[in-house]
């Protein structure tokens, strides 16, 4: 097929090609729609007749970011589709319209369809990979000096990344709650008042199921959960409980009294923080000051999960629950370059374009706050030594064996009443 657009050499090579193509038959430059991305760059400097060569590399450098962003975003949309996704019938993988791919508000929680834990690992990784790429273009950047940058900063006010879409509805979609945001990120009109369309996308994604709320409802269905089967957390909290009584015996056995009672209070602050994950009430006090995020039932699955890696079964789930923390990590590293990279350029004392306080109040972006997958992090203060860990009955041992792919649905009969919110 002859391209529209194309002039000479365009169509001697579509003749030449013509019996190897099957599509519209477009070329490199067409295909990508590389007219309307090349020309794109737009130096504000130039246009004040005063123009900054690193002008250039300041907007490809955060195009490049935009368009990566936007790539987590389809991943992302994607993968929580695929946690979302109907044992029968809807196809998650290709339910997409207007390129976000539809993930239910309000509905039942379902089934995961466990063979596309796989599917779901891949693009998890894959996200991993590109924030991987992005922490580091922070450096490039950097190749820019603050006096350089100070000769076109004036031209940029008001606009900043404070006002990128795309991070927000990312963050969102993660499952960062507007009451952990820090203050001044909180009213999100501050940024985005004057753009109805981004409001809406904004309180689209906040109502939509995020992914640390799919992934908590998947963990909460986790086999060997049911007290009344194979009752992992009563068998753990008694190895718990059996563990401090070691250790406290242990401690008292030092004839030192300063050592004696150093060990003794590392044993009791133990087993004070033991205490607030099996006591629920406690554990859900955590929640709600934001220093947990998980729900109860979900912890459960996670610390299981994480203890028996080595059995088949969990495998493939344990490696989900490194990549959604090494998520959490490349944001962090990346919210800590880019701060780094604010200091350097304008110092800790000029406000910023979008009107924060700058340096200051990106520094206050980097908490626990924003770590949606805390919980995983502090999974480590709840380990147990391997031969404390409960052993598994036979069932539940050829449960865990079987390469069959993940949770089935009478694995765990509570599955349909999962209490979990949607949002
Ligand atoms: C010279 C380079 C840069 C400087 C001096 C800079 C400065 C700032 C400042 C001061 C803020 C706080 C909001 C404000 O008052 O403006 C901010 C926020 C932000 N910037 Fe940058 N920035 C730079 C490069 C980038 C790049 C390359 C990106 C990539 C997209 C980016 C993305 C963001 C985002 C997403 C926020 C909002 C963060 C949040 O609110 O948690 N910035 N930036």
């Amino acid at each position: 097929m002859a391209c529209p657009l194309s002039d000479g050499i365009a169509e001697a090579h579509d003749q030449e090609n013509d019996q190897f193509t099957e599509g519209p038959g477009m070329l490199y430059g067409e295909y990508l729609r590389l007219d309307k991305i090349l020309t794109a760059q737009r130096l504000l400097s130039a246009e004040f007749n005063k123009e900054v060569h690193d002008e250039h590399l300041f907007i490809v450098t955060h195009q490049a970011y935009e368009l990566w962003f936007k790539q987590i975003i389809y991943e992302l949309d994607s993968v929580r589709a695929l946690f979302n996704s109907e044992p029968n019938g809807y196809d998650s993988l290709n339910g997409t319209s207007n390129n976000h791919t539809v993930v239910q508000k309000n509905r039942v929680p379902q089934i995961l369809n466990e063979s596309r834990t796989l599917e779901i690992l891949k693009r998890l990784n894959r996200i991993v990979l590109i924030l991987k790429l992005l922490v580091d273009q922070v450096t490039i950047l950097e190749t820019m000096t603050p006096l350089d940058f100070m000769a076109f900063r004036e031209y940029l006010c008001p606009a900043s990344g404070f006002q990128s879409l795309q991070f927000r509805l990312l963050e969102n979609k993660l499952g960062v709650k507007q009451e952990h945001r820090v203050k001044y990120n909180q009213s999100y009109t501050r940024a985005f008042g004057r753009d109805p369309k981004a409001i809406e996308a904004i309180k689209r994604s906040e109502e939509e199921p995020s992914l640390s709320c799919l992934v908590q409802r998947w963990l909460a269905r986790t086999p060997g959960l049911e007290p009344h089967d194979f009752d992992f957390w009563g068998k753990y909290k008694r190895s718990v409980e059996k563990l401090l009584v070691e250790q406290e015996q242990h401690a008292r056995k030092y004839t030192k009294e300063q050592i004696r009672n150093y060990h003794l209070a590392n044993v009791h602050s133990r087993k004070a923080i033991f205490e607030t994950i099996f006591n629920e009430s406690l554990h859900n006090a955590l929640v709600s000051r934001g220093e947990r995020k998980f729900a109860y039932a979900a912890l459960q699955g996670a610390v299981m999960i994480t203890l028996y890696r080595d059995e088949p079964r969990f495998s493939q789930p344990h490696q989900i629950l490194t990549a959604l923390m090494d998520i959490d990590s490349l944001i962090t590293k990346w919210r800590y370059n880019h701060v780094l990279m604010v200091q350097r350029m304008i110092g800790s004392q000029q406000l910023g374009t979008g009107g924060s306080s700058g340096y200051q109040y990106l520094k206050s972006t980097l908490s626990d706050r924003y770590k949606v997958f805390l919980d995983l992090f502090n999974l480590s203060t709840f380990l147990i030594p391997r031969h404390m860990i409960p052993p598994l009955t036979k069932q539940m041992k050829t449960k865990l064996s079987v390469a069959c792919n993940g949770w089935n649905p009478d694995d765990n009969q509570n599955n349909s009443e999962c209490t979990l919110d949607d949002t």
